[in-house]
């Protein structure tokens, strides 16, 4: 199944492998991305993936999260981005762009006055934050709207929310990141608002059929934050705010280790968000993309098979190897050679994220080096 079509709302896509969303640190410092951004792209859309979801892009200069963030707050920045997604259309390819905000999990350095729903002391590199004001947060649900209509301007295919992870509508959503007691705290229903708001004045910014999606922390997997039962309530809601998929990943800052996590081996410990997959695809018909440690072809079809989800997301394989939908689909290969060290990531000297675990995977990483 993994090589058949599938839909996100009308965007159609050749097969159910999605580059799920990784930062790939490669903008300059006003957030335009470098010529070696267009090369990843490039490679991966080669590589034969459905659907590429950009690494989270910051809708609002307060929302930078760390050094090498895209951007996607001003109109100045769509000439840019439009040559990202001119690059994967020349390949046959389809991109997404993931808006985010970071909230207070700003690093250190990167924006002047870090706030969040809540005010939040916190320790370096993360500093802490202060609590939003109510035209605060109308703004930045504005700057969400925008940054959708400048992604679809600059000629993305889809727009996906970054609802995950602890960044600024996780943090609403959640009852550690969030202590407001008005409107925009408390009950489910009120912590859920920011991010029904954000829908909705996206969805006012873009046709009614343009592809409109979220990567949703389900749960923040810590005992006082939000519960697997308040996850699946916001999916069964899903559809009805106007999205067309989902991705399942979850978590803070605090507790990312799971959400990222390492050592995963195929046959042994993939597929970690697949109990909650199923718990969405059982609340609500939408289309549900799993990320999180999906790392061989037979877990995969399985996955697909069962109905549990209907796309397979990957991101640290396709940082080692992005031809690896190519090599599966060829039957080059079976599984990712990705050991899933969490690597990935710049190093002081680097610029841009790479494989750095080359020697154990046989330096199957790219060849332009990023
Ligand atoms: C280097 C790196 C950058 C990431 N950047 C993002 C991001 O920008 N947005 C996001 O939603 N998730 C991000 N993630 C999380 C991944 O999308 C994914 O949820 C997680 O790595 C689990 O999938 P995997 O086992 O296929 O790597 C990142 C992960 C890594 C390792």
């Amino acid at each position: 199944m993994l090589f058949t079509p599938e839909k996100i709302g009308s965007l159609e896509l050749p097969n159910r492998l999605v580059r799920s969303a990784t930062a790939e640190c490669l903008a300059d410092a006003a957030g335009r991305p470098m010529p070696r951004l267009k090369q990843m792209y490039q490679e991966l859309a080669r590589g034969g993936v459905g659907l590429i979801i950009t690494g989270h892009m910051y809708v609002h200069p307060s929302g930078k999260a760390h050094p090498g963030m895209t951007g996607v707050f001003s109109d100045d920045l769509i000439p840019g981005l439009a040559t990202l997604a001119d690059t994967v259309h020349a390949e046959g390819g389809a991109i997404a762009a993931q808006i985010s905000h970071a909230g207070r999990q700003s690093r250190g350095g990167m924006v002047d006055d870090p706030m969040g729903p809540s005010a939040y002391a916190s320790t370096p590199p993360r500093l802490g934050a202060r609590e939003m004001t109510i035209d605060e947060i109308e703004m930045m649900i504005d700057a969400y709207a925008q940054a959708a209509r400048r992604a679809k301007q600059a000629g993305f295919d889809a727009v996906q929310i970054h609802a995950a992870h602890g960044y600024l509508v996780s943090q609403f959503l959640s009852p550690i990141a969030n202590q407001r007691s008005d409107e925009w705290g408390g009950s489910l229903e009120n912590r859920s608002r920011f991010m029904r708001r954000i829908i909705a004045a996206v969805r006012e910014q873009v046709e009614p059929d343009f592809p409109v999606f979220a990567k949703l922390g389900i749960r923040d997997e810590s005992e006082k934050g939000l519960s697997l039962q308040e996850g699946v309530e916001i999916i069964r809601q899903l559809p009805d705010m106007g999205l067309d998929a989902v991705e399942i990943s979850g978590g803070l800052a605090e507790t990312s280790a799971f959400n990222i996590a390492g050592d995963i081996k195929p046959g042994e410990n993939e597929a970690i968000f697949r109990s909650w997959a199923q718990a969405a695809r059982e609340a609500a018909d939408l289309p549900v993309v799993l990320v999180g440690g999906m790392r061989s072809l037979a877990t995969m079809e399985d996955v697909l098979q069962s109905g549990d989800a209907q796309l397979i997301s990957m991101c640290r394989p396709l940082i080692c190897e992005p031809d690896l939908p190519d090599r599966l689909s060829s039957g080059a290969s079976e599984a990712s050679a990705c050991v899933s060290k969490n690597r990935c990531w710049p190093r002081k000297e680097d610029i841009g994220i790479s494989c750095k675990c080359s020697g154990v995977v046989g330096k199957r990483h790219s060849a332009s080096g990023v």
